[in-house]
């Protein structure tokens, strides 16, 4: 807990605002139902960390179960290394020098796996561990419908057997982050189907290098709305999702959650209320991630100090640190009065704070730093 909290912790209405709230009762929740959902499909479960960015949250994931985690930027990996996680999954092609000595120094410490899907970004990651005597576990990315990063799955072999040729490089397996599934929208049948076609796809992938003779024990997919499909397919080995532990207006969108399981909320209040229908906020776009994949023309589900959502009150807009809030509901609302907002994206509002407050009933109970931002 970060020094200067009193003890028992503080009411919400004694916070600063805008202030980062975290739901400890919700986001204990949500950590239960993802480890006993994906330990029922007999998988290993490996969150992103790009979610939290909080190592008391990584905490609790490690506490229901997970073998390690999902990293994005070389910050997360070295931050996570450094709290003594062995088992660490950077999900991202280092490319540029910086980023291959970063790797080459992260794999020296042990337990690091890298993510690579081409010999442009292999060859000089092969050559810098290769002339520092390091070894580099990788997983081959495959594209299963996303079109980002990842060779397509008909080009996993060949691309596999390239890579295995380079001095230093070992395969581990095969990775997806079937980020597509969000396009179906509110289809949750549709999303569902395309989840389990992505499990399926990036299995047969990992058959096919088997066959070609190649190790592949790890079979990864990842995302919250794909959480439970891709991971029930036959032959995948662990699922890494990352905002189910706080969930957000896009996943409820998604049919992923309930707006009640969504852990993660702005604190704000009321600043002005000069123009009927629309009423001010101390929270906007420097407070919240506009984000939306499932919530459009909106900044975020807005809701009472409790966390229960308000009916007619719209988050239309936002300046820097300023929200409009508009719609009929508003003439219910008084300066000073405190609101909090369920954002549509967690893991964007999470890179735009320092710290964040672990909330219980009406008190912020802990407060722990958000390190490895931009
Ligand atoms: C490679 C990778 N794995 C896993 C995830 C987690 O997905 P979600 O944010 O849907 O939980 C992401 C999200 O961007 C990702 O890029």
């Amino acid at each position: 807990m970060s020094a200067g909290f009193p003890p028992g912790g503080l009411p919400l209405d004694a916070l600063p605002t805008p202030a980062l709230l975290v739901d400890r009762a919700r986001m204990e929740a949500n950590l239960a139902a993802m480890a006993g959902s994906i330990g029922a499909a007999g998988v290993a479960l490996r969150p992103h960390f790009k979610t939290s960015k909080c190592l008391a949250v990584a905490r609790r994931q490690l506490a229901h179960g997970a073998i390690g985690f999902t990293c994005a930027t070389p910050a997360e990996v070295r931050l996570l290394q450094d709290a003594g996680v062995e088992d660490v999954l950077w999900a991202h092609q280092p490319v540029g020098p910086a980023k291959v000595a970063f790797a080459v120094r992260a794999l020296a410490r042990g337990g690091l796996t890298i993510a690579l899907d081409s010999l442009e970004v292999a060859v000089p990651l092969s050559d810098a561990a290769a002339s520092s005597g390091v070894t580099v576990p990788f997983v081959l990315e495959v594209d299963t419908g996303l079109h980002r990063a990842g060779v397509d799955p008909d080009r996993a072999v060949e691309t596999a057997g390239a890579l295995c040729a380079l001095p230093a490089l070992e395969m581990r397996g095969v990775l997806t982050h079937e980020g597509h599934l969000a396009a179906h929208g509110p289809d949750r049948p549709g999303l569902e189907a395309a989840g389990d076609l992505a499990g399926r796809t990036l299995a047969q992938v990992a058959e096919a290098l088997r066959a070609a003779g190649h190790e592949c024990s790890l079979v990864s997919v990842g995302s919250t709305p794909g959480a439970t499909s891709a991971p029930f397919a036959a032959g995948v080995t662990e699922a890494r999702p990352g905002t189910y532990v706080y969930f957000d207006a896009n996943q409820v969108g998604l049919g992923s959650a309930g707006i009640d399981q969504c852990a993660q909320t702005v604190l704000t209040r009321v600043t002005s209320a000069q123009r009927p229908g629309t009423v001010i906020i101390d929270a906007g776009i420097k407070a919240m991630s506009s984000d939306s994949v499932a919530t459009a023309g909106s900044l975020g589900v807005v809701c009472d100090a409790e966390g229960g959502p308000l009916d007619g009150v719209e988050f239309a807009g936002g300046n820097e640190e300023h929200g409009y809030l508009t719609g009929p509901g508003t003439a219910g609302l008084r300066v000073g009065d405190l609101l909090r907002v369920v954002p549509n994206h967690a893991c964007g509002t999470t890179n735009m704070w320092s710290e964040l407050y672990f909330a219980d009933g009406g008190r912020a109970v802990e407060r722990h730093p958000i390190r490895a931002r931009y």
